[in-house]
């Protein structure tokens, strides 16, 4: 399109089901093609397999971007965090491409990639608007949304882009206008380290498969009866003692502050910000195994290994229950540059009511004293909470489940939805699901997509909800493997629920694009539940 550059086409593939196909070859020569025989990479609907689905996509049939050896990211003026995205993209796409692609201020010539924040202000912190013709250019407001759009580019790339090692051309990417912005801010996982524990590494591979889908939140349940998972250096056994096991009695583990930095520092260059949670007043015999003084009668219980709920609470009438919580949160706040903790706050079935409505309201004051907001389980709507709150909704659309999320609305609290029936990925897919739980029902992947979180409860709409998260309960996941197995393929439709607009989401069209990931998750060598109604290419 401008400087021109010694570039050869050998065969470009018509894309576009009903589009006549172009066929270059030399430095741009067009002929008029036909479909028939062409056309590899496209899908049934003639859009790509991207995930989630963009707010706009319009083909350019007649333009086409190749990405080669002359190829530069080019990032003009801008700050330092944009070129730092830039670099860590190069390095990613030069283990596959082989290609040096390095970051520049030159102008950009075809076959470039260039990345701007000069975009708008309305594109908010994660829209970006991308060209793909002669080069890309992605223009953004933030770092993040160039990030978003260069996750964008990925999908459109290849799926041999994802490889480790060296992988033959072409790069080629269909001539396209996108235009996209997600449509909740809070699009969220979460992993349970405490029923069994994973390690830096396991997490990070974790993040890395949630941020090809633009998740951009990571909850870790840190605490619950059977572990405790991160260094609080004023209450040292809650670790050494209460982290050294996990269920099934196998050796726990925990995040030193060291291994906790470099989760954050992981998540933050993939644009997902951590959410600690330490769940009170309940799950927490792992910290009264830890320090006798917190149990009411004095005497510290025995570390827990199996997957039961409910039999534990902190004790509520002892003041040393809040300075220690006191302590957890300054530590837990110092550790996380995020602006959330989760206090948790559900199951208390064996905490007396009274004492729950009293307690709640004082841990989150321990929370924002440490200029954080509340996050918590759904049941902590019943307690008068602080502004800005998050109460996280984990019903089966039952009644007591559905007037807690209006609890939460009634009191300005935003709703997070994470409905156990949907989005529960611990919940077997079908009866022969090899691991996970049912008491939330099965949840075959059309089931965890098609719901709306915006319709699911009367009372609660779009302006009440912050977002979405698929929660990953561990009890019978003790290997990173078996998270995949679960996440994936249910995960990416989570991503797609919180970022595309509602009226754009079809599950018949949407399980074409999900068959189409299966080619990147098999470079990727994702664990994934090939579920029989996906037709997976
Ligand atoms: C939960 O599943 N107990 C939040």
């Amino acid at each position: 399109m401008t400087s021109p550059r010694t570039r050869t086409f050998t065969l470009v593939a018509g894309l576009f089901v009903g589009v006549p196909a172009l066929l270059l070859t030399g430095a741009g020569v067009a002929a008029p093609s036909t479909q028939e025989g062409l056309g590899a990479q496209a899908t049934q609907t003639g859009t790509p397999d991207l995930i989630p689905r963009p707010v706009s996509y319009e083909a350019s049939p007649d333009d086409e971007f190749e990405l080669d050896k002359l190829s530069q990211i080019v990032v003009t003026g801008e700050s330092g965090e944009t070129r730092t995205v830039a670099s860590r993209f190069a390095r990613q796409l030069h283990r596959s491409t082989g290609f040096g692609l390095p970051v520049s201020t030159q102008p950009a010539r075809d076959g470039d990639i260039s990345l701007s924040t000069k975009g708008s202000e309305s594109l908010g912190d994660e829209g970006y608007q991308l060209t793909v013709d002669d080069q890309v250019s992605i223009v953004a407001h933030t770092a993040e949304g160039v990030f978003r759009g260069l996750t964008t580019l990925r999908q459109l790339l290849p799926p041999k882009v994802e490889a480790q090692t060296r992988q033959p051309g072409p790069w080629v990417v269909e001539g396209a206008e996108i235009t996209d912005e997600p449509r909740f801010p809070y699009r969220g996982t979460m992993l349970d380290v405490s029923r069994h524990f994973f390690s830096v590494d396991e997490v990070k591979r974790y993040i890395d498969l949630a941020s090809l889908y633009k998740i951009n939140t990571l909850h870790m349940h840190l605490a619950d009866d059977q572990g405790w998972r991160i260094q609080v250096d004023s209450w040292p056994r809650l670790t050494t003692y209460g982290g050294s096991l996990e269920v099934g009695g196998t050796p726990g583990g925990s995040y030193t502050k060291r291994q906790f930095a470099e989760i954050v520092r992981y998540a933050a260059d993939h644009y997902i910000e951590i959410v600690p949670e330490i769940d009170t007043p309940g799950h927490t015999n792992a910290a009264l195994a830890s320090y006798a003084e917190l149990n009411c009668d004095g005497i510290a219980p025995p570390l827990y290994t199996g997957t039961d709920v409910g039999f534990s609470s902190l004790c509520i009438p002892k003041p040393i229950t809040y300075e220690f919580l006191d302590d957890v949160f300054r530590e837990v706040a110092e550790q996380s540059p995020g602006p959330r903790i989760h206090l948790g706050g559900d199951e208390a079935h064996v905490t007396p009511h009274e004492q729950y409505l009293e307690f709640v309201p004082k841990a989150a004051a321990l929370v924002t004293k440490r200029g954080k907001t509340v996050q918590g389980w759904q049941e902590i709507a019943e307690t008068p909470l602080p502004p800005g709150s998050t109460a996280q909704y984990w019903g089966t659309e039952d009644p007591r489940s559905d007037g807690l999320a209006r609890m939460a609305v009634a009191q300005g609290a935003e709703v997070l939805m994470s409905p156990a029936n949907h989005v529960y990925l611990d919940m077997k897919y079908d009866e022969n699901t090899p691991y996970g739980l049912t008491w939330a029902g099965l949840i075959p992947v059309q089931k965890s997509y098609d719901w709306d979180p915006a319709t699911l409860v009367d009372g609660v709409s779009e302006e009440d909800v912050v977002g979405v998260e698929a929660p990953l309960w561990s009890e019978t996941l003790d290997e990173i493997s078996k998270v995949e197995f679960m996440a994936f393929p249910r995960l990416p439709g989570v991503a797609e629920i919180g970022w595309t607009p509602a009226a754009d989401r079809s599950w018949d069209e949407y399980k074409g694009r999900l068959g189409g990931q299966a080619p990147r998750w098999e470079i990727l060598d994702v664990n994934y539940f090939a579920a029989e109604e996906i037709p997976w290419q």
